[in-house]
């Protein structure tokens, strides 16, 4: 099971690395880190980080006490994540995790399913997380909110771009997307349909939590996230309103957070 000539070929360009360590995206890094703190079971414990990228993730779950090993298609990225200290990195696809059953006390999905558009697959990759999971262990899995890329392309001027626009709408119309910048095919989910499809995997009753809220958008987020005292008052905003139904689809990503049952 391999993914697309177009995904390896994106990610090899390397910009994965820093997505998260700069600019806004320290907003989707701090809420994530925020939520999965709160979430996750106490180390030490598992953790499978599959799709893990680079070890973005991985490096503070390392340093919080975790025992992390991390899947990713990519050989670029497992790579740069066999240098983080006491990382174990190998290739592998979430459809088909190469690990034994029940193995794991936490399973993260931080972006395999932004790739898959194929909705037989999701649940594949949620079936195979919710396999790799004990009974009573944590699956999350984040997820592209359905309107991000209209929300996105309106706030940074490209939906002035008619081929932007277009895929922007498409994505909001149905959820699948082809990137004329990226050049893969996304998936962007309604907030609505992700719980149903880890129940659909058996992970009933998950929780939902939206990442940014709508302050991804706002043109002075850098100034927030810069300063410690006001990215602290910026966090706890966005986490009073994390779960509230009417905001969830502002957010750019969706993190969703069940147990497996038994
Ligand atoms: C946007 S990056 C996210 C990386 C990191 N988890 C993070 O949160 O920054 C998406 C990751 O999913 C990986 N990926 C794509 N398709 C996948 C698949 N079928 N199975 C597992 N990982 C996949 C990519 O290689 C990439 O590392």
């Amino acid at each position: 099971m391999t993914v697309t000539r177009e995904v390896l070929a994106y990610y090899a360009q390397d910009l994965e690395h820093d997505r998260l360590r700069e600019g806004r995206g320290r907003l989707e890094f701090w809420r994530t880190q925020d939520v999965l703190r709160r979430t996750l079971p106490p180390a030490p414990a598992r953790v499978l980080d599959v799709g893990g990228g680079t070890g973005v993730h991985a490096e503070w779950l390392l340093a919080d006490g975790y025992e992390v090993e991390l899947l990713d298609p990519v050989p670029l990225h497992v790579e740069r994540a066999a240098t983080v200290p006491g990382l174990r990195a190998r290739v592998g696809d979430a459809r088909r995790l190469p690990v034994p059953d029940g193995g794991a006390d936490a399973v993260l999905l931080l972006g395999p399913l932004y790739h898959l558009a194929d909705r037989a697959d999701r649940l594949r990759a949620l079936g195979e997380a919710r396999r790799a999971v004990r009974p009573g262990g944590v699956v999350a899995a984040a997820t592209n909110n359905r309107y991000a890329a209209v929300l996105d392309t309106v706030n940074l001027g490209t939906y002035l771009e008619e081929r932007q626009r277009e895929a922007a709408r498409a994505a909001a119309a149905d959820g699948v997307m082809l990137s004329p910048r990226r050049g893969f095919t996304a998936y962007f989910h309604h907030p609505d349909e992700v719980a149903a499809e880890f129940a659909e995997a058996g992970l009933p009753g998950a929780a939902r939590y939206g990442l940014e809220g709508t302050f991804w958008l706002h043109g002075d987020v850098d100034d927030w996230l810069d300063d410690p005292h006001r990215r602290a008052l910026l966090l706890d905003a966005q986490r009073s309103m994390e779960s509230e139904p009417s905001l969830l689809g502002a957010s750019g990503h969706l993190l969703t957070v069940a147990h497996r049952p038994g």
